[in-house]
């Protein structure tokens, strides 16, 4: 199970710090959670935060971009040096000219489904992406509880991908703490977004790292 450090609730005032210290506690690649204020009721940063993080790891970097008409971006997040961009399904028509776009910026793609978006949505798309983020909490927050149901529908996903021989990554993003990450794990989950879990005032990065390695494996 690879975790995926969101920095969103990381001190900005340290970022730098903050990427270099994740990196040293062995988590496996850096999300930077884009919010547009459009798509979601919170604004949070642009490419050149994400220009910042990329500069201070050597990590693979993936923007989830909460933008509405994401594409009118994609340029700037390849100059900002992301390997990877998470499209949601809301947000951009036609999902085809989106996915071909990223592609041909040399980046990786993954497509973001809401907690209430059905499975159905996506299915067509399955075969063109790296990557499938399944949201567990409503978009817009970190620090909000993970949402039940969402383990049904990473199950039905995990049986989807595998149908069609898929290997992209199913990815979880919300609420993912110590007392459900091997749920979400068990259910088909490869990867997880970790942001107040990880980046928060209480207790070390190193600790919230370890704390999550150890519930994976108990
Ligand atoms: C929601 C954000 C959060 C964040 C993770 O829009 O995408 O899910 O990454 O934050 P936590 O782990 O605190 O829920
Ligand atoms: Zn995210």
């Amino acid at each position: 199970m690879k975790l995926a450090p969101s920095i969103y609730t990381a001190d900005f005032a340290n970022l730098g710090q903050q990427v270099r210290e994740g990196e040293a506690a062995g988590v496996d690649i850096f999300h930077l959670d884009v919010m547009d204020g459009n798509f979601v009721p919170n604004i949070t940063f642009g490419p050149a935060i994400c220009a910042a993080v990329k500069h201070n790891t050597s990590l693979l970097c993936e923007a989830h971009l909460m933008v509405q008409d994401p594409e009118r971006y994609f340029e700037d997040y390849k100059n900002a040096g992301m390997d990877r961009l998470i499209i949601h399904v809301e947000a951009c028509r036609p999902l085809y000219r989106a996915i071909q776009q990223v592609r041909a910026l040399q980046m990786g793609v993954g497509i973001a489904i809401n907690p209430l978006t059905p499975l159905s949505a996506i299915e067509d798309v399955l075969p063109l992406v790296d990557l499938v983020l399944v949201m567990s909490v409503q978009p817009g927050f970190g620090g909000q509880s993970y949402i039940p149901g969402a383990t049904a529908k990473i199950a039905r996903l995990r049986q989807m991908l595998d149908a069609i021989k898929s290997t992209a990554e199913l990815e979880v993003d919300g609420g993912i703490k110590a007392n459900n990450i091997r749920e979400v794990h068990d259910a088909g989950a490869s990867m997880v977004v970790v942001g107040s879990v990880i980046y928060n005032d209480q207790y070390p990065i190193a600790e919230g790292v370890h704390h999550l390695r150890a519930a994976l494996s108990g």
